[in-house]
């Protein structure tokens, strides 16, 4: 396909995805059974599903704790089914619907635990869901296994998958690493377990709901895989946990939810939930975003003169900068010339560099990577574009 051609689809494939999107309507809790109502809403309308299905839990008999108090346990109808194959069944049908939900490039979390993950986790796989990785949410105030006879049971687990493996789905990098103290942000996350006064109690003292998620563990889902301003659907809304931190941070909700009890609780919550206004607070800066400054560029401004010559910062290596933004090097083993990152390769004997990082230039006796002079070109070209 010509490069025009696939330019053209891709635009019409966006301008598709726009007018599912206006027709969807955002921000309010739809009632009744979630296979339905999905199957109802406009194809590829949605950028995100974060969904916490019933966990098939197959409780028999009360749990008590050793002083006899009766667990809090989840024995409620929704999440009964008579069967592994009829647990499938239903499995399958509202991740066909949710499937088709989703835009091309849109990505999928799925919480369970033992109990069901694993059997949502094949299902995802033969419907063609690309799995991206599983996070394990590990409790750090799990419920103790009160019979003694097992481990505590202190995780769960997040399947996160994107359509197919051609998405191009929405990961924020930068942003998952700079929340992480700026090291690369791993795939176990240990938050607490939904308590204090986040955790929704009625009138009679009681939870509200026996699963409801906190509110830490949807913001680094959000944050990590949905832009401002993306649809994030939640087909077992529950008290709305999603829907509350969407709401927070600038995204659209679709909540899906079938207890009456659960939609009031929701709706209770989302109203008090307050948005966060500032757009410059709200934004995620993604390297992957910015501007690109080929290295020729700073030639081109005057941020390095042909001729400068360039060292790693042990001044081990040294290479010269050529007028047309390739450098050379006679400094290792044979002549080199090419592109700041090959010759940086090279040198080192390693399959690739980034040569920002690797080659520094000397200022005021002091030596500092290039990149230093990129981010300051990048400032400029930016501050132009912009009027
Ligand atoms: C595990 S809970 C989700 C809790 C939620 N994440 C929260 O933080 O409150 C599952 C929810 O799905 C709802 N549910 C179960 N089956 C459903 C169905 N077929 N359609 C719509 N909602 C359903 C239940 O009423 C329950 O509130």
């Amino acid at each position: 396909m010509s490069s025009q051609k696939s330019k053209k689809s891709t635009k019409q494939k966006s301008d598709k995805a726009s007018e599912a999107k206006d027709k969807l309507e955002t921000n309010k809790i739809y009632k009744g059974n979630c296979i339905e109502t999905m199957r109802s809403l406009p194809k590829k309308s949605v950028d995100m599903i974060f969904a916490d299905p019933p966990y098939n839990l197959q409780l028999q008999g009360d749990l008590h704790r050793p002083d006899n108090s009766k667990v809090d346990a989840v024995n409620d109808e929704w999440d009964q089914f008579e069967s592994f194959k009829a647990y499938d069944k239903f499995t399958k049908e509202w991740l066909t619907e949710a499937r088709e939900l989703l835009t091309d490039d849109g990505g999928i979390w799925v919480i369970g635990s033992y109990h069901n993950i694993f059997r949502i986790g094949a299902i995802m796989q033969d419907m063609g869901f690309w799995i991206l990785n599983d996070v394990i949410w590990r409790k750090s105030n799990p419920m103790p296994n009160f019979r003694g006879r097992r481990f505590t049971n202190a995780h769960e687990t997040m399947i996160w998958a994107s359509k197919s493996q051609k998405s191009k789905y929405c990961f924020n990098y930068d942003a998952m690493k700079a929340m992480n103290d700026d090291k690369q942000m791993r795939s176990d996350w240990e938050i607490p377990i939904c308590s204090g006064h986040e955790r929704l109690k009625g009138a009679d003292g009681n939870k509200v709901h026996p699963t409801q998620k906190p509110e830490s563990l949807l913001y680094r889902v959000i944050l990590s895989s949905t832009r401002k301003g993306d649809v994030v659907l939640d087909p077992f809304f529950g008290t709305g946990t999603t829907g509350c931190v969407a709401k927070q941070l600038g995204r659209q909700y679709v909540g899906l939810e079938q207890e009456d009890d659960y939609i009031k609780a929701a709706t209770e919550r989302l109203d008090a939930t307050q948005v966060i206004e500032d757009p410059d607070v709200l934004d995620v800066k993604s390297k992957r975003d910015q501007k690109r400054i080929p290295f020729g560029w700073l030639l081109e401004h005057g941020y390095l003169k042909p001729g400068t010559v360039l060292t790693d910062h042990k001044n081990k290596f040294s290479a010269k900068v050529g007028v047309d933004g390739t450098i050379l090097s006679s400094s290792g083993k044979e002549d080199l010339r090419g592109s700041i990152h090959k010759v940086g390769a090279a040198l080192q004997d390693a399959p690739s560099c980034n040569g920002w990082t690797y080659w520094h230039y000397k200022e005021n006796g002091r030596r500092y990577p290039i990149d230093a002079l990129r981010q300051k070109l990048r400032t400029q070209v930016e501050a132009a574009d912009q009027q």
